[in-house]
């Protein structure tokens, strides 16, 4: 059966804001015509996506950063990548070859990124949970146990193993000796 939905929509990953109607059925659903990923079930009304999030800088691309993201986007079906900003790393006494735009155009380019937001602060990652509607929180396991007392019941924590033998410090230090 067919009926006319009536919405007034404002999309609080990617700022679109919609108001219309649409044709429906009742095995149909609405979802963002940009990227955010929101969706709306019409049967149930509720989210249908289950949403991933995963935090770091990023910077120089490898492999096992590649490897990461697909097994994090391979835990859903939306990868939101909460990318360090440059003030945010900083503060941690570490600095990036490359600037958060430019990290985050090479990521906005993988196929498993759906969204790339800004991470700026230890404690985010429970409005981020709220935030982004996420069902599952991804970290590589040198963060193991890490964010388990903090998250506990919000949703799924899961560590996952890292690729052996690269990482970004390890890149630019084996570059120094060219
Ligand atoms: N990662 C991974 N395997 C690696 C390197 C990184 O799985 N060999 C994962 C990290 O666990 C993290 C994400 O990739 O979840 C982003 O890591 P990041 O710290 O930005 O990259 P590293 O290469 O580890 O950078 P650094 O050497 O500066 O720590």
């Amino acid at each position: 059966s067919q009926y006319i939905i009536h919405i007034s929509v404002s999309h609080r990953f990617c700022d679109t804001f919609e108001i219309g109607s649409r044709l429906g059925n009742t095995h149909g659903g609405l979802s963002c015509m940009s990227s955010c990923g929101w969706s709306l079930n019409a049967q149930s009304g509720s989210k249908s996506m289950k949403r991933v999030i995963t935090y770091g800088t990023y910077d120089l691309l490898h492999y096992g950063h590649l490897a990461m993201l697909k097994r994090a986007r391979a835990l859903g079906d939306f990868l939101v990548v909460a990318l360090s900003s440059d003030e945010f790393n900083a503060g941690k006494g570490k600095r990036a070859y490359f600037s958060y735009e430019e990290r985050k155009a090479m990521l906005e380019a993988i196929r498993y990124v759906d969204l790339v937001v800004p991470e700026l602060t230890w404690g985010q990652k429970v409005e981020d949970i709220d935030r982004y509607g996420i069902d599952v929180f991804v970290m590589g396991d040198d963060w193991r146990g890490e964010f388990d007392g903090q998250l506990k019941g919000l949703c799924e924590i899961v560590y996952l193993p890292r690729t052996p033998e690269v990482s970004t410090a390890r890149i630019k230090n084996d570059m120094r000796l060219r």
